[in-house]
């Protein structure tokens, strides 16, 4: 790399080359065609003169002209040589700048970013390129960081609980029994489904999903997934209610929105207690169609309202975990509902008032 020519050199080069072309082009004029211009115009002058002097003059045009394009030639060189030196030093500073935050970023250092180089508009755009690049990364790294800090604060509590009943037994403080059996299996459960719970989410979040996107009707799906859940609903007392107005039909991954609907209805059932009341809508909605799962149940504090489609965000984590949740859920649910181009919000009037999901997908 080192042995390639610097940019001041090229540019001044490429500055020789012209003023090389335009010194030859003036000195071919200056000897084949501008003596013979002179010396016509000195004999149609109709002066008297002898050949002596006649010579003395020529000679005197040939100095001049040779003199004159000499001053012009050095004076080229000199501005050539200032003029690549003063840009080509601009330039440089410029680019090094460029490439040293480069190597911040090769290095892992994402939150480094560039000035505009004030030398026109390619190079601000360069620079903005870069520090659109530098963002994303590091936006990206922090997610990664996230993500693996949460997933391992997951897995920490079930094995922790496999580690210290295994040495129980192990001390003979407990028996191999169905009751610490049933422990381990629940652990092992869970460990089980993050697994596949950070695979589905990641597969989704990365369009990198296997949809089979086909017209189904949009209310016979709702009708689908609350038969799915009736049973669970009526072993915890709370009513599950359904408004299908037709809807025509989305062309989506049946299955998919399924799992979509079949988690909304899960966190309402979740969080509603006995007595209460889950309804389920379907309607068209403008050029959308529309779910709804409305209940009745404890409500979400607006702080929490703008953080609980992240991944492994729980409003109350301890008492969520015992619910069994991994506050992936909702994350997988709009991954989901945005790769069939649609997607889910959240509304809620506080704690005690229940809280509204509603998913959107293209009519
Ligand atoms: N209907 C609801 N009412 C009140 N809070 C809710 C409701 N649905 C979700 N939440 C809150 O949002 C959080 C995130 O929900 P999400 O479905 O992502 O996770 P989860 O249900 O805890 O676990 P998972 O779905 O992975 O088993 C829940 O932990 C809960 O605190
Ligand atoms: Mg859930």
């Amino acid at each position: 790399m080192t042995t390639r020519p610097r940019f001041a050199t090229r540019l001044l080069l490429a500055q020789g080359l012209v003023l090389v072309a335009g010194a030859v082009t003036t000195w071919l004029v200056a000897t084949a065609v501008a003596p013979g211009i002179f010396h016509d115009h000195l004999s149609r002058a109709g002066v008297e003169h002898t050949t002596e002097e006649t010579r003395h003059v020529e000679e005197a045009f040939g100095s001049a002209l040779l003199i004159s394009l000499g001053v012009a030639l050095l004076i080229s060189v000199v501005a050539a040589l200032a003029v690549s030196w003063y840009f080509s030093r601009h330039v440089q500073r410029s680019l090094s700048q460029v490439s040293e935050a480069a190597a911040q970023l090769a290095a892992g250092r994402y939150q480094v970013r560039v000035g505009d180089p004030l030398l026109g508009a390619e190079f601000a755009s360069l620079a903005d390129t870069y520090n659109a690049l530098a963002e994303r990364l590091e936006a990206t790294e922090a997610t990664r960081r996230r993500m693996l800090a949460d997933l391992a604060h997951e897995m920490r509590t079930p094995l922790a609980t496999i580690e210290a009943h295994l040495e129980a037994v192990e001390d003979h403080v407990r028996e191999l029994d169905a009751d610490t059996v049933a422990v381990l299996r629940d652990s092992t459960r869970r460990l089980g489904r993050l697994a596949e719970d950070v695979a589905a989410v990641s597969r989704a979040e990365e369009g990198d999903l296997h949809l089979d996107p086909r017209p189904v009707d949009a209310a016979s799906l709702a009708a689908s997934a609350a038969a799915a859940a009736l049973d669970r609903y009526a072993a915890r007392g709370v009513e599950l209610r359904t408004v299908l107005r037709p809807a025509g039909s989305v062309t989506v991954d049946a299955e998919r929105i399924g799992q979509v609907l079949g988690n909304l209805l899960d966190n309402a059932l979740q969080h509603t207690p006995a007595g209460g009341a889950v309804t389920l809508t379907c309607a068209p909605v403008g050029g959308w169609v529309e779910y709804v799962v409305a209940d009745t149940g404890e409500g979400i504090a607006p702080e929490h309202l703008p953080h609980l489609f992240d991944r492994f965000y729980r409003v109350d984590v301890a008492r969520d975990r015992d619910h069994g949740g991994s506050g992936i859920g909702l994350a997988i649910a709009k991954a989901l509902a945005e790769a069939h181009g649609g997607g889910v919000s959240v509304a809620s009037d506080g704690r005690g008032h229940g809280a509204t999901f509603t998913v959107r997908l293209p009519a």
